[in-house]
């Protein structure tokens, strides 16, 4: 029996492509282990969107050199693997395969080529019509399963990699999307997540040519599916439609991940993004507005090249108006090929790590005040796991906060008895910045 690792690094669509590969893996015939000694085949599906997530696999590389040679096979997958192509196999010559996301459909027969002994296995083609779309995929949460819409980007902002790592925007059909969301159901997975680099700029290429909104909203109606969510949305695309969805239907959740980047137009338009502040604030009004409270969580990057302290003061501003339910923060990046790097004016490490500090800061005084308003309150929780360190449920709110918990008549996980998985009401007792926590209440 052939064995096979896999690492993986970055979003959730790379998480979820690992999905699709270890399913195939599986049907080819190979068996999944726990650490790369074991295996005969190293993967690691890797992620270019800083420079640091890209230096991980490369020192992940180095760390199994040694093994390479004693008939161990090590692959390069994802980002890394369709921005340096070949020139992976310069820097680590024991590396033999070498593919982007859009040519996993290949897999099986790339890894022919691999069993035959060829040592320089690439799928690096991006021009795919195709969307990757397999029968195989072996999902890891079996609660909540992500379902791909939409592949690739066909925006060009200038910081970022992903338009040529992924290639052209794709839509799959909405009929393809409902019959997976279905089966998902049938299945038992109560919770789905509708995945693409740019869910709203979704356009179904059928005849019946549904928008994004019109696609969420019809998953949303699936018997057995609880709960819908999305990731990730550009402001740009962000239509009312999507709102108005979210306020009808209580299976579609009331979070919405909007990456604004920045709070100043001026940068706002040298990274390309094709919005202004307004037009952002815009859309955060319709969500302020909605009768569901809809809970807003974005990206942000400090230290982008030309950015004033004014301009700077302006994302300070932003964050403080829209006051976020949790923000992830990021100091610039220089990434190849990309406009961004011919910029002058970069900003100094020192600065970007103070900028980055100083919204840190502010953000977390915004969180420990919005979670506290939640005290007191009852929300449903979907439950995830039990963690024994802090002897507590731990279970996840519509609004994507984590909602950890005691229940008094079932302390822990016992035999076949356990909440994961399940639905229950939670009266929320205590708030910090990153979670909130209470007990089980019964009906
Ligand atoms: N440097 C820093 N952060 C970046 N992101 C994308 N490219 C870069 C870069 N070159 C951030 C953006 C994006 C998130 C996934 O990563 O905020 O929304
Ligand atoms: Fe990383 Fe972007 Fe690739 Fe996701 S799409 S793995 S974030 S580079």
């Amino acid at each position: 029996m052939k064995t096979f690792y896999i690492e993986t690094f970055g979003c959730q669509m790379n998480a979820h492509d690992s999905e699709k590969v270890v399913g195939t893996l599986l049907q080819s015939g190979y068996s999944q282990v726990g650490a790369p000694a074991q295996a005969d085949l190293v993967l690691y599906n890797t992620c270019s969107i800083r420079d640091k997530a890209e230096q991980k696999v490369f020192s992940r590389l180095q760390q199994f050199k040694h093994e390479a040679g004693k008939g161990k096979v090590f692959g390069v997958l994802g980002c890394v693997a369709q921005q340096e192509g070949e020139a992976i196999f310069e820097r680590a010559p024991h590396v033999s395969l070498v593919a982007g996301s859009a040519s996993y459909t290949r897999l099986p027969e790339m890894l022919v080529q691999l069993e035959a002994g060829n040592r320089r296995v690439t799928g690096l083609k991006l021009d795919t019509e195709e969307t990757f779309d397999t029968p195989f995929t072996r999902r890891e949460n079996p609660h909540r399963a992500y379902i791909t819409i939409i592949e690739g980007c066909d925006k060009a902002c200038a910081y970022c990699v992903v338009p040529m790592t992924r290639g052209p925007e794709r839509s799959r059909t909405s009929e393809s999307v409902m019959r997976e969301a279905r089966t998902l159901a049938d299945f038992g997975y109560a919770e789905v997540q509708l995945l693409g680099q740019n869910v709203n700029s979704y356009r179904d290429p059928s005849p019946a040519g549904w928008d994004f909104a019109r696609l969420l909203a019809a998953t949303g109606e699936i018997a057995g599916i609880r709960r819908v969510r999305f990731t990730t949305s550009h402001p740009r695309d962000f239509g009312k439609g999507i709102v108005d969805a979210i306020e009808s239907n209580p299976v579609l959740c009331n979070h919405v991940h909007l990456p604004v980047q920045s709070g100043s137009t001026n940068v706002l338009n040298r990274m390309q993004r094709l919005y202004s502040r307004d037009d952002y604030m815009r859309r955060i009004e319709w969500m302020k507005n909605a009768r569901r409270e809809i809970a807003i969580t974005t990206d942000i990057i400090v230290g982008f090249p030309g950015e004033t302290e004014a301009d700077f003061n302006e994302t300070l501003h932003l964050a403080d108006e829209v006051e976020y339910d949790s923000m992830f923060i990021f100091k610039y990046s220089k990434r190849p090929n990309t406009p961004a790097l011919q910029y002058e004016d970069h900003i100094p490490e020192e600065e970007k790590t103070r900028r980055f500090m100083v919204l840190q800061e502010r953000q977390r005084a915004i969180q420990i005040r919005r979670n506290a308003r939640c005290v007191g309150s009852r929300e449903q929780v979907h439950v995830e796991g039990y963690n024994m360190a802090t002897q507590q449920w731990i279970g996840r709110t519509s609004q994507n906060k984590t909602l950890n918990f005691v229940d008094p008549e079932l302390p822990s996980p016992s035999g076949d008895n356990t909440l994961a998985g399940q639905f229950t009401d939670v009266l929320v007792t205590r708030a910090g910045p990153n979670s909130l926590a209470g007990e089980r209440v019964r009906p």
